[in-house]
């Protein structure tokens, strides 16, 4: 353990003093002081006045390169002009008419166009909310209980699906407050392992099986479509529902999610995110006869109750007709693959030059960073660390090197996701650099402060 660690943290009370102040406060109101778990962070976390295109400005006034791009959702940027016009324009003629509306139909039209496996769909509040209704139409449609889920992926924080969704991967834990019955009915099992896939399905004849669009959270141990296919064909094979989870992956990746990609067609699809443009709001789609559960009066004889004040909301459903229309032109995802391409490279040109033992990697808009890292250097942007084995890639890092490090790049003017980020159509080649700067004189921080970066 290193002896000293307290100049990035004397250097980050200095230039955030005001979020420092709030954090005060913050801490009486929530528990941790956060409102969401990744937002936690030492000494405090940032706080944020507005957010532009590829930057937020914290209470301080420091203007940050934002690579959380909305927990994903601003594929756009930050307050893209056609998402503020469609949003003003909507908030003065309704926000909630308690009634079905034209915005619904144009939204889903536009999620129908881009994603043709989407059949008929279900609009939610979220993609917790969406996952979790995908699991239970599901079960109804087949009459089993069990769920086949893949170690490391997320899927939401609902109690289905949370458990076995981030490291360690070396133990059966429970996530606590979840009941045994429920974790009895979740079956896991290693990504990328067709075998283990097919042998899982004859043993526990689940309702189906969830996959996370590029691998587990957001490509951190990534998926080969030769793996999806296999996925598609085992599944249909042996009659198994399978689902998609798309949403991170859904009109980020390519306009048409990550199922274009590799040219699959899933029984149904759950997105969020990008779909509603920024604003609150997901969606479960799929095959016809399947969404069928959720229909009064339907073949089955049983239905899925699913009210929702919130459901396809005219304010959210406004954004995501005018970000689907802007996805649909191809651009936002092509311009952002880009520029995450080319932050890859500018950071493993950094660590190089350094001689740090840290990495990156990633597909599309995502950069993940490796730490711990003496393996080989990149030679492509298609490089994977340890040959994409996920026990090494999906693991996780000493607590406190990781706020140091969070800490580090944001005196840089870089706010960083945890160990990755993402990128939107807004970043640019002025933000690679700056970027790249900022993580130089964070590896130059941390060591002075005693990491063995
Ligand atoms: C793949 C995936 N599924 C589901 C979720 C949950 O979505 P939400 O945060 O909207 O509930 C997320 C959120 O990050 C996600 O990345």
């Amino acid at each position: 353990m290193p002896a000293a660690r307290s100049r990035i943290e004397q250097l980050f009370s200095d230039r955030f003093s005001q979020s420092a102040e709030l954090f005060q406060r913050s801490k009486k109101l929530f528990p941790s002081g956060v409102t969401h778990d990744s937002r936690y962070l030492k000494p405090f976390p940032i706080f944020a006045d507005e957010a532009l295109g590829s930057r937020k400005t914290s209470v301080e006034g420091h203007s940050i390169i934002d690579y959380w791009v909305g927990h994903g959702a601003m594929l756009l940027g930050h307050s893209h002009q056609a998402i503020v016009e469609a949003v003003q324009k909507q908030v003065a003629r309704s926000t909630h008419p308690g009634a079905c509306h034209q915005l619904e139909l144009e939204w889903g039209e536009r999620v129908q166009k881009l994603v043709p496996s989407a059949e008929q769909m279900r609009f939610t509040n979220s993609g917790t909310e969406a996952t979790l209704m995908a699991l239970r139409v599901s079960r109804i449609v087949t009459g089993r209980n069990k769920v086949i889920k893949f170690a490391g992926h997320f899927h939401g924080w609902h109690d289905s699906l949370i458990n076995a969704s981030a490291p360690p991967h070396d133990g059966d834990s429970q996530d606590p407050g979840i009941t045994d019955g429920v974790y009895e009915d979740i079956i896991i099992i290693p990504p990328n392992d067709p075998l283990a896939l097919e042998a899982a399905i004859d043993e526990h004849e689940p309702a189906c099986v969830i996959h996370e669009g590029n691998g587990a959270r957001w490509g951190v141990a990534p998926t080969r479509p030769e793996f999806l296919r296999d996925v598609r064909r085992i599944t249909s094979e042996k009659n198994t529902i399978f689902i998609l989870d798309e949403v991170i992956t859904g009109f980020r990746v390519a306009p048409g999610g990550f199922q274009s990609v590799c040219e699959i067609v899933p029984d149904m699809t759950t997105m969020a995110k990008v779909l509603a443009g920024g604003l609150p709001g997901g969606c479960l789609a799929g095959r016809a006869d399947i969404l069928q559960a959720l229909a009064f009066d339907n073949p089955l004889g049983r239905k899925m109750k699913h009210p929702g004040t919130y459901n396809a909301n005219p304010l959210s459903a406004a954004a995501g007709v005018a970000a689907l229309d802007l996805v649909a032109t191809g651009e936002p995802s092509q311009k952002a693959n880009e520029v995450a391409a080319a932050v890859r490279t500018a950071l493993n040109q950094v660590f190089a030059d350094k001689s740090a033992r840290m990495v990156a990697y990633g597909a599309f808009s995502a950069i993940k960073i490796l730490a711990d890292y003496d393996g080989p250097r990149p030679d492509s942007d298609d490089f994977v660390p340890f040959d994409g084995d996920w026990r090494l890639l999906d693991r996780s890092f000493d607590k406190s090197f990781g706020h140091a490090f969070r800490c580090a790049l944001l005196l840089g003017g870089v706010d960083w996701m945890g160990w990755a980020g993402s990128t939107s159509l807004a970043h640019d080649s002025r933000d690679i650099d700056q970027t790249a700067t900022a993580f130089a004189q964070a590896i130059d921080l941390l060591r002075e402060d005693g990491f063995a970066v």
